[in-house]
Order: C-alpha cells, then sequence, then structure tokens
C-alpha cells in the first residue's frame, strides 16, 4: 500500500531540510556497503547525486500515481546507472538510507506508515529503472546475435551494458524490419519476466 499524501506530507517538511540528508545518507550507505563509495569521484558527486535523485524524487511525486511521462527518463537514468557502475541490489541499499536519513532528519514525523509508503514508492522508481537496463541491454544483445537472447544473468546485462548507447531510443533504432520484430518479441518477453523477478 502506498500512501501518496503520506509521501507528498512529510516530502514538504523535508523540502526545508534537504542539506541535513546527505551526511546521514552517505554515513549509512557506506555502512552498509563500504565499497560504493569508489563510485562517486568526490565529495561534490556525492552531493550531485544526492540532490539530483532527490529532485527526480520530486518530479515523481509531483506526477503520480501516472509515471507515464516520466518512464522514458527513468529507464534512461537506469542505464546511466548501470554505467556509473550500479547494481540492481545497490538500489536497496539506498532506498535503506534514504529512508535512515529522513527517520534523522523528521524524527517521529515520519512514521512507520509514512516509511512504508516511501519504500513502496521508491521500489517502484527503482523497478522502472531497472527495467531500462534489462530492455536496453536485451535490445543490444539481441541485436547482435539471438543466440544470446536467453541470457538472465544480471552481470551478464551489466556488462553488455557498458557498450550501449546511453539512449535506449538509440538502441531500438539499431533494428529494421525483420530483426525489429524478433527484436520486440524478445524484449517483450524478458520485460515479463523481469517484473516477475522484481
Ligand atoms: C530511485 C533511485 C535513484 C534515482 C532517482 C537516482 C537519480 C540520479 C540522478 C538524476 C543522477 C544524475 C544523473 C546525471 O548526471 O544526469 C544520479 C547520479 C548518480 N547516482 Fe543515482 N539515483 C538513484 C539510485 C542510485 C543508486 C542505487 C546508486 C548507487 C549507489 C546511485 C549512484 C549514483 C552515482 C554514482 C551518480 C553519479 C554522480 C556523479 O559522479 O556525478 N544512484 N542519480
Amino acid at each position: 500500500m502506498i500512501s501518496l499524501r503520506r509521501i507528498r506530507s512529510s516530502w514538504a517538511k523535508i523540502q526545508y531540510k534537504v542539506g541535513d540528508l546527505t551526511l546521514p545518507f552517505f554515513q549509512e550507505l557506506f555502512r552498509l556497503n563500504p565499497k560504493l563509495e569508489k563510485l562517486f569521484k568526490d565529495d561534490v558527486s556525492k552531493v550531485r547525486a544526492l540532490g539530483l535523485q532527490l529532485k527526480m524524487l520530486d518530479k515523481v511525486i509531483e506526477k503520480a500515481p501516472d509515471l507515464s511521462e516520466l518512464t522514458p527518463a527513468l529507464h534512461q537514468l537506469g542505464v546511466k546507472h548501470a554505467k556509473y557502475g550500479v547494481k540492481f541490489s545497490d538500489y536497496d541499499l539506498v532506498k535503506q538510507a534514504l529512508m535512515h536519513a529522513y527517520t534523522q532528519v523528521l524524527g517521529n514525523e515520519f512514521d512507520s506508515e509514512t516509511r512504508r509508503s516511501w519504500e513502496n514508492g521508491f521500489d517502484i522508481v527503482a523497478d522502472i529503472m531497472k527495467r531500462g537496463v534489462a530492455v536496453s541491454v536485451y535490445a543490444r544483445l539481441v541485436f547482435v546475435t539471438s543466440s544470446v537472447a536467453e541470457e538472465t544473468d544480471v552481470t551478464a546485462w551489466m556488462k553488455a551494458c557498458k557498450n550501449l548507447p546511453a539512449d535506449i531510443a538509440d538502441c531500438q533504432a539499431s533494428f529494421e524490419g525483420q530483426e525489429r520484430d524478433e527484436a520486440n518479441h524478445w524484449l517483450e518477453r524478458v520485460s515479463s519476466r523481469i517484473s516477475e523477478d522484481h
């Protein structure tokens, strides 16, 4: 269950204190997995990443529950993250770190029901970003050779992703005629499998 009302009212309070989120967020994230620190070039890049994440979440909250307009941007953002070296499992850690930072900033006002709504909402955004990676990588894999289209290993997606154009539309534009039909067929199968997995 997601209460948009709870998300929006807690978000309004967090807006006044966004600067206070940075320290607890990164302390918790690197406590959960110290290896994640190497994804960020320096402190400026950390502040930038969290700031832009919150900006994107702000847009999501504004549009929710209809995220269709933001979906292409979120797909591309997922691909960009895969290229930074972000793994699918890292999204859960970022979610936990964000919830920790909200608790530090809002205290008791961040009650368990509000937290659950945020967690479920975050999962929806993360799933859209992950789906962007999967679709994009599969589009490339199917294009290169249809024999690898059965590949389901996330590590392989990540590896393959390094060679992808960042823009999914560019990936899909590489298909023509019968190849395009075949790719769409695979993408459909893959997408439904991904929504089952996540
Ligand atoms: C809901 C999930 C997330 C959202 C909405 C989000 C949003 C963003 C945005 C909008 C950017 C800026 C991209 C650009 O330069 O155009 C960014 C950068 C970045 N994000 Fe995320 N992010 C999410 C999850 C994650 C996760 C799970 C990680 C893993 C630790 C992560 C690590 C990074 C890094 C390393 C950068 C690049 C920072 C830099 O060097 O400039 N993000 N994020």
